[in-house]
């Protein structure tokens, strides 16, 4: 029988680096992870880009490893830190292999988990495109709900799309059920 993975968010190192340029330049799924206009990027751009934001010490953005038994397979943050009202955007890719087997759902969980009892943000929140289904429903499983819909606000590859905003409420997250992953109340 084989054991179950073990899902953990950790810091990045060196040997990280080729996997995260394989999801940051990965053009298939360009729209689903960025706003900005899709283009090729090279390795050193990314390293740069990377060198850039480990110098930005001015915000607060919260950058980890998904790390499935010793092996990076993808990144979650949070970034756009209001540090007043205690909110954050999250974001979250993995490598085509490791998609679809309930690592994005334990890392998303994770990582509010992380929002709210380490960072004490009372609200997290996300946007997505309406066709990444999977997206969502991970999403959901992870407790985000549909706030609402920007609607055409996004050109995916040849059509405008929906981008739907979900989030999380810290008054409606388990505090007591985290040694399961922070599930969700109802
Ligand atoms: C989005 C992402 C992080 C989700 O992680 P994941 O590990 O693939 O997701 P999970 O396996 O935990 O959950 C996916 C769920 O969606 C379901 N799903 C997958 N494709 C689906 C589809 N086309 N329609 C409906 N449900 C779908 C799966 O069955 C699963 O639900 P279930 O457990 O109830 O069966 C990952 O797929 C990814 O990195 N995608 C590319 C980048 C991206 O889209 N990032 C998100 C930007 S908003």
């Amino acid at each position: 029988m084989s054991s179950p993975r073990v899902v953990r968010l950790r810091s990045r190192s060196e040997d990280d680096f080729d996997v995260l340029f394989r999801i940051a330049d990965d053009l298939a799924t360009w729209e689903e992870r960025s706003a900005a206009s899709p283009a090729p990027l090279t390795g050193e751009a990314f390293r740069s880009r990377l060198a850039q934001s480990d110098a930005d010490d001015s915000g607060k953005d919260v950058s980890f490893v998904i790390d499935v038994d010793g092996a990076a397979v993808g990144s979650v943050s949070l970034f756009d830190f209001d540090e007043l009202a205690r909110h954050a955007e999250v974001g979250i890719a993995l490598v085509p292999e490791a998609r679809g087997n309930g690592i994005g759902t334990a890392a998303i969980s994770q990582i509010v988990e992380f929002a709210f009892v380490r960072c004490n943000l009372r609200r997290v929140h996300l946007q997505v495109i309406e066709s990444n289904l999977g997206a969502i429903r991970a999403y959901e499983k992870a407790g985000f709900v549909v706030e609402g819909r920007l609607r055409q606000h996004a050109w995916v590859r040849g059509k405008y799309e929906d981008i739907v905003v979900m989030g999380i409420l810290r008054s409606a997250w388990d505090f007591t059920a985290r040694d399961k992953g922070g599930l969700p109340r109802d």
